[in-house]
């Protein structure tokens, strides 16, 4: 039987653990795209769809912003000159923001009033999260000479420790897991 939409975008499937950190990144961005068009094109009264994949993409999202904090971050203050360093300081703000609408979901329901418009604003603003670190941060981290297979190979047992701790329900699952 052919897998829908939602069954396609919220797959388990993992690729190969030979990805460097930045393809890793790259895939948790493209993953949580998947979820984000999927959402666009899930029928407006759907709401087992919509829940799964706001389900899902709470708990990427709160993957990635720990493991970018805990390891790209101060990855990248070492390896590049100081006018390439990310700004962590804006980059913590912008997690921040992201973790606040993932806390909307622990009440919010598909179907309430709000559910739609809180996910299409988080999408916009991990759009915007994507755009720069894909254009800016990777290519300068990929210029840098860092060992990116290292900090891969520890980006990706870390994440594996925190989607074992994971709730397996919506809401900031971050807070939960500090
Ligand atoms: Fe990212």
């Amino acid at each position: 039987m052919p897998m829908t939409p939602t069954q396609a975008a919220t797959g388990t499937s993992r690729p190969a653990q030979t990805e460097d950190a930045i393809e890793l990144l790259r895939n948790d961005h493209r993953a949580v795209q998947k979820l984000f068009s999927a959402f666009e094109k899930a029928k407006d009264d759907d709401f087992d769809a919509k829940s799964t994949l706001v389900r899902r993409a709470c708990e990427e999202l709160t993957v990635h912003a720990m493991i970018e904090e805990e390891l790209l971050y101060p990855a990248a203050q070492v390896a590049l000159d100081e006018d390439d360093r990310p700004d962590v300081e804006e980059a913590y703000v912008e997690h921040y923001l992201v973790k606040v609408l993932i806390d909307k979901f622990t009440t919010l329901r598909a179907g309430e009033p709000g559910f739609d418009a809180t996910f299409k604003v988080m999408s916009e603003m991990v759009q915007h999260h994507i755009e720069e670190e894909e254009s800016d941060l990777f290519p300068k981290l990929r210029k840098s000479g860092a060992d990116l297979n290292a900090l891969g190979k520890e980006l990706m047992q870390r994440k594996e420790e925190l989607e074992a701790k994971i709730p397996k329900d919506a809401g900031d699952n971050t807070m939960r897991l500090r």
